[in-house]
Parts: C-alpha cells; sequence; structure tokens
C-alpha cells in the first residue's frame, strides 16, 4: 500500500448534515465534528434545499476551526483535502465543494472530490483513537447502504472495486421509514421514533407486503409498502391510531427488515462471503441490528455496523475514502464542481455488466 498522504481535512455537506473530519498520516479519525440540521427543517416534513445551504454556508468554517482545536493541528499542518463531490443536494454540496477548493488553493494542498457512497461503503474500515487497536475488519465484503437517499447492495471488493447488486426502485428504505413516520404521526425524521414505538408492538400486528423479496435480482422497493399504510390508515380516527400505533409500527419495521435480510443472506450465499455491512442512517435501527446479529450467528458470518456517527452522513467517511485516493496520486482540478450522479463507471460498476 502507498504511505499515507495526511493528514488530511474532510469537508461532507451533501444533505442536511455539515461535518468536518481530520484523518492522520497512520489513516486514524482524529477529529469529527457534526452539525445536525433535523430541527431546522422538521417543522417543513422533509428537508428543504435552500434551508440546507444556508446552514451549510453558516456553519462549515467555524467546524473546520473546531475539528482542528480538537485534533490540535494548524491549518498550515494539513496535508491534503477531501470533499463529497457528489451525489446530493448540489445547493448543500456546493458549499463544500467551494470551502475545500479555496482552502486546497489557498494553502497549496491537493484536493480530492469523493463519492459519498464510496464514503459510506468503506465506514467499517474507519479507525478512531478508540478503536485502532482492535480493528479486525477487511475486504471483501457486502454492504447494504441504507439511508434517507440511498438502499444499495455492493459488493466491496477492495477500496476502490465496488461493484452494484442491487439498489432499490423507487424509495429508499429510510424514505419509507420517514413517510410512514408522518403518515402514523410521529412527525419527520420518522425512522427512529417508529424504531423506538416499535419496541412496544407486535411484529405480526399488520400485514403488510414484502415487495421483491422472492425476485431473483437484489433490487428493492418500498413504494408499495407505502401505499398498503396509505390505505390502512385512511379514514382512521385519532384514538385509533393511537391505540395501534405501536403495532403498526412494529409490522412495518418487520416488512422492511425482512426484504433487507432476505435479500442480504442470499447475496452473501451466492457470492459465498463471509463478512457483510450494514451502514448508513437506517442501520441504526434496532430491529434491522438485532435480526443481523442473529443471521450472523446462525450462518458463522462476521458482521460489521459502524458507530452511528459513522453509518450516518459523516466526513469521517468521506477523510477516509479521500485520503486513500490521494495517497495513491488521484487529484482533482480547481473546477470541480458538485455532481448529481450516483454511481459512475470510473470504479463503481454494475452487477449486470459482468454477465
Ligand atoms: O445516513 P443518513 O443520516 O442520511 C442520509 O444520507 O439520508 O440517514 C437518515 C435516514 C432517515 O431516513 C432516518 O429516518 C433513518 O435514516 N433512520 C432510521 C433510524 N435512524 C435513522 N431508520 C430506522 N430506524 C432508525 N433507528
Ligand atoms: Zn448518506
Amino acid at each position: 500500500m502507498n504511505p499515507r498522504l495526511g493528514p488530511v481535512l474532510a469537508i461532507e455537506s451533501s444533505c442536511d448534515d455539515t461535518s468536518v473530519a481530520i484523518i492522520d498520516k497512520e489513516g486514524v479519525i482524529c477529529s469529527l465534528v457534526s452539525a445536525n440540521q433535523d430541527l431546522k427543517h422538521a417543522p417543513f416534513g422533509g428537508v428543504v434545499p435552500e434551508v440546507a445551504s444556508r446552514q451549510h454556508t453558516e456553519w462549515v468554517l467555524p467546524l473546520v476551526q473546531v475539528a482542528l482545536e480538537r485534533a490540535a493541528l494548524k491549518l498550515e499542518e494539513i496535508e491534503g483535502y477531501a470533499v463529497t463531490s457528489r451525489p446530493g443536494l448540489l445547493g448543500s454540496l456546493m458549499v463544500g465543494v467551494v470551502t475545500a477548493k479555496t482552502l486546497a488553493l489557498a494553502m497549496k494542498k491537493p484536493l480530492i472530490g469523493v463519492n459519498h457512497i464510496e464514503g459510506h461503503l468503506v465506514a467499517p474500515l474507519i479507525r478512531d483513537r478508540e478503536t485502532s487497536d482492535s480493528h479486525n475488519f477487511d475486504c471483501p465484503y457486502l454492504a447494504l447502504v441504507i439511508s434517507g437517499g440511498h438502499t444499495h447492495l455492493f459488493l466491496v471488493e477492495s477500496f476502490g472495486k465496488y461493484i452494484l447488486f442491487g439498489e432499490t426502485l423507487d424509495d429508499a428504505a429510510g424514505e419509507a421509514f420517514d413517510k410512514f413516520g408522518k403518515l402514523v404521526g410521529l412527525g419527520f425524521p420518522g425512522g427512529v421514533a417508529v424504531d423506538r414505538m416499535a419496541q412496544g408492538g407486535q411484529v405480526n400486528a399488520f400485514e403488510f407486503p414484502r415487495s421483491m423479496i422472492h425476485d431473483a435480482s437484489f433490487d428493492f422497493s418500498f413504494s408499495g409498502l407505502k401505499s398498503a399504510a396509505q390505505r390502512l390508515l385512511e379514514g382512521r380516527s385519532a384514538e385509533w391510531l393511537k391505540e395501534h400505533q405501536a403495532d403498526l409500527c412494529a409490522s412495518f419495521q418487520e416488512a422492511i427488515v425482512d426484504v433487507l435480510l432476505t435479500k442480504l443472506e442470499r447475496a452473501m450465499d451466492e457470492l459465498g462471503l463471509k463478512r457483510m455491512v450494514l451502514t448508513g442512517g437506517v442501520s441504526a435501527n434496532s430491529r434491522l441490528r438485532a435480526r443481523a446479529e442473529q443471521l450472523a450467528k446462525k450462518r458463522n458470518w462476521q458482521l460489521a455496523v459502524p458507530a452511528l456517527k459513522y453509518c450516518t452522513d459523516n466526513a469521517a467517511m468521506i477523510a477516509l475514502a479521500g485520503q486513500l485516493r490521494l495517497s495513491r496520486g488521484e487529484r482533482d482540478k480547481m473546477d470541480l464542481g458538485p455532481a448529481a450522479a450516483a454511481i459512475e463507471s470510473d470504479y463503481f460498476r454494475r452487477n449486470r455488466e459482468q454477465i
């Protein structure tokens, strides 16, 4: 492996979390500071792009400053800059990209734009001051990236070699949780609230569809689940809803978990793998984690679920991916811009192209 370039400072601002991290020359995260915007968006029932960009603009440089202080480093000591440049909300990405480019230009240091999904994929490999000794997870592994924006099943062969086996055809898993949360009166974002409420409910109290569970592909679909919930809840009184809230949440959640884990298990078998990863905000789900652990135990597989701060959107994962790319000599120029494209052909390949 190439000697690592470091320390590298990374910025993540693809959606509604502003995050800055620094990774040292040994590949250990030495600071991570994030500002979550949930409270700013909650009154609107979803992420408002203009509000997100404005918050990033206000917070990004103060966070750079705090990240440097926590790492006990000066800006002059940073050897490279990494930034999420795709995919995401364009206005949000722009704030991080322009900030990172300006820092790199002013400090005369190299710059790399990182794909956000690559960040999620390498999250289980992050080492920090607490985990650097006990770390024993490595490639190849199967990774299920599940968040408000993604439901992707990837084979990670090695750093930079990702094969996409399946993705959602409509809503992302987190989006389904969020829409359902709103329907049952738990507000936005709904994932954590549904998870918490589900703990007091019966998983088979209501029947929800498990779309595409037996489909030969590894693709997912969650829009039917949302429509089924809408039909079930139509015309119900507030009292009924309250009385059945826990059962509704538990049953809905179980449908998502069943589909995710059924596909994951089959993909593990077909690919003959022994290591699997859950990452992205939805991997915080307690039922999913518990059932994935049971599955791993039963099949004698290694399961890695990154710590929550590395599962949800964060700059540490961008710092790691960016450092590895910079260390290979990869560079972006000052005309780097944000891009909406998620899966580009340079280092992500689709399974279909392989057959
Ligand atoms: O990775 P993330 O922070 O941001 C995106 O890239 O979207 O993921 C946020 C998503 C939201 O949809 C949220 O509702 C969901 O993750 N989420 C959960 C839980 N915690 C967060 N979904 C289910 N159960 C949870 N405990
Ligand atoms: Zn994400």
